[in-house]
């Protein structure tokens, strides 16, 4: 008997029938990016040609463990569509990712792409970013006790992420704060402030980069869709 899909893989496999022939697609990072390299694998065995890049080491590995073609970023200026995972997205269709440890691809993949599409169940919908998680922020190393005291300035608290008896860090070799800020600041004055502070190598709030939300929720697919400008 076939297992019935769960939520994320549903909405991983909607988003693998939307790719085409010769397109450059960028693989996120996390289960529900698993799911679709899994799927986007099945369809090139079934015929699909397709480029890959990847948003981390893990990605990129499994990708070619599962036989898709995976281009260096650095040979690529542009990508057709990008598809990833999130850990939150607010109803204008902010996101909040970072929750791994490859912000500056997965936002340079997400910038360089004609289409991104952003693959969620339910669990990740919240009001306004922040609400369920710490947004982080990657900081060099070096800088971390002055970018810390200019977040305080604007009102954030938090403390470098631990990683066992360690620190985590970036595969960009960046430090890695979790911050809260005051839930009267909204993503878009939130991505400018942090977008303004020195020492600060990338962080994790993503605006106006998806294009679409499709939601996964009781065996369903919902759909947020950017509006044309
Ligand atoms: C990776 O840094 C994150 O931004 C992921 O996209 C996020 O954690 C989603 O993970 P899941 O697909 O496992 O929920």
């Amino acid at each position: 008997m076939v297992a019935p899909l769960n939520d994320k893989q549903r909405v991983a496999h909607y988003a693998a029938d939307l790719i085409h022939n010769d397109m450059v697609v960028g693989l996120g990072t996390g289960s529900t990016a698993n799911y679709f390299i899994d799927e986007l694998a099945k369809r090139r065995v079934e015929g699909l040609r397709v480029t890959t890049v990847a948003s981390s080491i893990i990605s990129s590995n499994r990708a070619q463990q599962m036989g898709l073609e995976v281009v260096a970023i650095e040979h690529l200026s542009h990508i057709d569509v990008y598809v990833d995972g999130a850990d939150e997205v607010s109803p204008q269709m902010a996101l909040l990712k970072g929750r791994g440890a490859d912000l500056v691809r997965e936002k340079l993949l997400a910038n360089a792409s004609d289409q991104f599409l952003v693959l969620v169940d339910n669990t990740k919908m919240v009001e306004y970013i922040g609400q369920k998680h710490p947004i982080a922020i990657e900081v060099a190393p070096f800088s971390w006790e002055m970018v810390s005291h200019s977040l305080l300035k604007i009102g954030g608290k938090g403390s470098l992420r631990a990683n066992g008896d360690g620190l985590a860090m970036t595969s960009h070799g960046s430090l890695v704060l979790d911050m809260t800020f005051d839930s009267s600041l909204d993503s878009k004055q939130l991505n400018e402030l942090l977008n303004a502070v020195p020492g600060v190598v990338e962080h994790g709030i993503f605006q106006g980069l998806a294009t679409e939300i499709l939601i996964g929720e009781n065996e369903q697919i919902a759909h947020i869709t950017k509006l044309a400008e």
